[in-house]
């Protein structure tokens, strides 16, 4: 075991003796390290529409639940007597320093669920150094996230609007604001059907709420009869036309030769789709199903991860998101392939409850779990994870 000094932590694991000294003074931590505890906290924190929003999937739910069951169905076999007395989670993925192998995924809509938003979640994520994506979706610019992130790098995603003026306004805002990566999210040309918002007769975007970059791009703002401080619904009724583009796999080449950053797809879920993407000079794919949100009944996006990442070798950066919720999680997803994950749902858990500090709260329970389950797994760093780590029968 490593010496408790809470001062100086070693290896973020280590997180944990603070709390335990701080317990010596009859001290507990603020919020449940527990993550289904903060996370029924958080739920009770919220109105109905945004609980909604957030918790909700599309369809039944199914695959919501079947992203979760994936990783239970999938075991962890520790080994015994390796050195992990020198640990580091610290990787580098498409030319990004990160200090784990985790980013905040994309999220839209942040301020719903706390009205600091998306900078509380970039100021949270930036105490540890950890990247955001970005969206398209945000309720803030993506140069006040940047600004919010500080120092941290950042990623933008992107959901490809019709309108190729404000595409290349976007992408070349996103190089000027310092992110480091462009993220094509693919799979939600068409919002699905999701009944508990379909229940409360919720859309945030149709009253003017998660436009923020397209409100803010000069792009846009030309279209406009009146500016969008003046004529909130007539901006809302330009994005809805120019939100999203169906794009095929030819029109890659555009984005490709629009911008030099390393360009993900999110959204990838079979191995022809990622062969496919690697042929055409993309940089890396995301495995992920939107975190159920879009095709209920598509399989488990850990599932699929195996297939992707055997697909296109070595080569080409694969991650991954849908289900991630512990340590554990993060080192099974390593184990099937991915060279690092994007954090969902649990970092908006953490904002609901406490804005930025709660977001920084999260990150920092599954970074120290994370580096305790390697540790205890026998690993001293991400990349030495491979699929032995895993029980043979689990596949
Ligand atoms: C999302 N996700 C998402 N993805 C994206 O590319 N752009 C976006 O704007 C959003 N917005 C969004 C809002 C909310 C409320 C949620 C929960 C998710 C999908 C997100 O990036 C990621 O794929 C999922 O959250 C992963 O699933 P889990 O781990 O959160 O269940």
């Amino acid at each position: 075991m490593n010496e408790p000094d809470a001062t100086q932590p070693l290896h973020h694991g280590d997180w944990q003796y603070g709390i335990y000294l701080r317990g010596l003074a009859g001290e507990t931590p603020e919020h449940p390290t527990a993550l289904d505890e903060l996370e029924r906290r958080a739920a009770e924190a919220l109105e109905p529409e945004p609980r909604g929003y957030v918790w909700g999937g599309a369809g039944t739910g199914d695959t919501m639940r079947a992203n979760l069951e994936a990783f239970r169905r999938r075991r962890l076999v520790p080994r015994m007597l390796r050195d992990i007395s020198q640990r580091s989670l610290a990787t580098t993925v498409l030319g990004t320093e990160l200090p784990a192998p985790v980013l905040l995924a994309p999220v839209g809509v942040q301020t719903i669920v706390h009205p600091d938003g998306e900078l509380a979640s970039a100021r949270g994520a930036a105490e540890l150094g950890l990247p955001v994506v970005a969206s398209t979706a945000a309720d803030r610019t993506l140069e006040q996230i940047a600004d919010a992130a500080e120092d941290a790098p950042r990623w933008f995603q992107l959901y490809w609007p019709r309108d190729d003026a404000i595409t290349e306004s976007l992408v070349r805002r996103a190089e000027a604001a310092g992110y480091s990566a462009l993220v094509v999210t693919l799979d939600t040309i068409e919002l699905a059907w999701r009944p508990e918002d379909l229940s409360h007769g919720y859309l945030p975007f149709l009253q003017g709420t998660g436009i923020a970059q397209f409100t803010s791009d000069p792009a846009f703002r030309a279209a406009l009869e009146k500016p969008p401080e003046e004529d909130v619904p007539g901006a809302v009724g330009h994005w809805v036309q120019v939100i999203n583009r169906v794009v095929t796999w030819d029109d890659l080449a555009e984005l490709r030769s629009m911008t030099k950053l390393p360009i993900l797809l999110k959204g990838i879920l079979h191995p022809d789709d990622a062969r496919k993407a690697q042929r055409r000079g993309v940089d890396g794919v995301i495995v992920s199903n939107h975190g159920g949100r879009q095709v209920d009944g598509a399989i488990a996006a850990l599932d699929a991860l195996p297939g992707v990442a055997d697909a296109v070798g070595d080569d080409m950066t694969v991650l991954f998101d849908s289900g991630i919720r512990s340590g554990a999680d993060v080192v099974k997803a390593l184990a099937l392939g991915a060279d690092a994950v994007l954090l969902g749902r649990p970092y908006l858990w953490g904002l609901a409850l406490d804005g930025a500090t709660g977001v920084e709260t999260v990150l920092r329970m599954l970074l120290a779990e994370l580096d305790l389950t390697l540790a205890l797994c026998g690993f001293s760093r991400p990349a030495e994870v491979s699929r032995d780590a895993l029980a043979p029968s689990a596949g």
